[in-house]
């Protein structure tokens, strides 16, 4: 890492989160995320709701940032954003923001990939939770990206280049397990709910189909079905199955979910020989999967990377850190770069 300071501020807002953040090179000296609590009643986050409560929120959370980072705006090195994918309406608003700062700033404008994001989060200073040697995965290393919006097993050659061994072809993990919630009638967002009830719950006393798929592809729309069969026949015969049965049935949802994610890591490192492996996204936080890929870990000698909570679930400093990768690079964005709601991570890396 090179060792002049480099101030940069990043800003998130892809989703239901808004965030800025402050990097220093690779340390964060502030991180400040807003959660959109509104969209609890809806049960699930609701686009227009989103863009207006980034739209209150972005000023607040970039004036914090800078505060607990001690720093003025002048000192900064360069602008960094969330360009896509997301929700379009709320990708705009930290675009419109970014490009407004850095133009009456005259710094240079970082346009990130939040995927990327997800993974380069593990080369921010004491990211990881476990205390590895060393402390950061070597390239080449697999990343299981896990969140709401998508399930990919990424190869990651350098900051700047990334393979897709294989993703989803239906439903993220993130949302079969907001989904499974759902019908449980747990309030969204539903992962941390299951992950909270599994803990005093049996992972086997109930089970449900893994999906078929040979290559490293995942699928989980056919277990929600099926959870959703289970769960409607068993309360025919008992109504109030769910409520009796609620620690047992997230634990074996939970662990129904982290197996299909762990034998197709497990695969993915056996065909490609990479031992170096990292977790990513929202999902990396629940807890069953951290800890089966630790033990996975252990059976197969790998180096296993998980980040500490607060880099799982979007935040603005991955966003800092991917742009600060591209800033070493100069590979600035121009004034007129747009949000995107759906971007290729290859489309995106093959502007590097
Ligand atoms: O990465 P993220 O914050 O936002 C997206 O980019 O999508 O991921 C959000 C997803 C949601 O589906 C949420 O339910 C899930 O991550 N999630 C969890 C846990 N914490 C967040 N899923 C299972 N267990 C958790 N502890
Ligand atoms: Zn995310």
């Amino acid at each position: 890492m090179q060792q002049q300071p480099i101030y940069i501020l990043g800003i998130e807002s892809s989703c239901d989160d808004t965030s800025a953040a402050v990097l220093c090179n690779n340390k964060v000296l502030a991180n400040v995320v807003a959660s959109q609590e509104v969209h609890r009643r809806f049960g699930g986050v609701v686009p227009e709701l989103a863009s207006r409560s980034h739209q209150a929120n972005i000023i607040p959370v970039i004036h914090e940032a800078l505060n607990k980072a001690k720093i003025t705006k002048k000192m900064l090195n360069a602008i960094a954003f969330t360009r896509g994918p997301g929700l379009l309406g709320s990708l705009l608003v930290g675009t419109s923001f970014a490009k407004g700062l850095s133009e009456s700033l005259q710094v240079p404008l970082l346009d990130v990939h939040h995927m990327q994001a997800h993974i380069l989060a593990h080369f921010i200073e004491n990211s990881n939770e476990l205390n590895n040697m060393p402390s950061t995965p070597a390239f080449p290393f697999i990343c299981l990206t896990v969140s709401g919006g998508h399930t990919q097993l990424v190869k990651v050659n350098s900051p700047y280049s990334f393979e897709i061994l294989g993703e989803t072809l239906d439903d993220a993990a993130g949302e079969a397990f907001d989904k499974a919630a759902k019908m449980l009638g747990l309030p969204y967002p539903g992962g941390p709910m299951i992950d909270k009830f599994a803990k005093a719950g049996n992972p086997t006393a109930f089970e449900f189909p893994h999906p078929q798929i040979h290559n490293l592809d995942f699928s989980f729309s056919g277990l929600k079905t099926s959870i959703l069969y289970f769960l409607q026949k068993r309360q025919k015969e008992n109504p109030t199955f769910v409520k009796e049965n609620l620690h047992d049935l997230c634990a074996s949802i939970q662990y129904t979910i982290v197996r299909v994610l762990i034998d197709k890591l497990e695969k993915a490192s056996k065909l490609t020989k990479i031992r170096d492996i990292a977790l990513a996204g929202g999902v990396s936080a629940n807890s069953g999967l951290r800890q089966a890929v630790v033990s996975a870990g252990k059976k197969n000698q790998w180096h296993v990377f998980i980040p500490k909570l607060e880099y799982c679930t979007d935040n603005a400093a991955m966003i800092a850190m991917a742009g600060y990768f591209k800033y070493l690079k100069r590979d600035f964005a121009s004034f007129d770069v747009a949000a995107s709601a759906r971007i290729d991570m290859d489309i995106s890396n093959s502007a590097q």
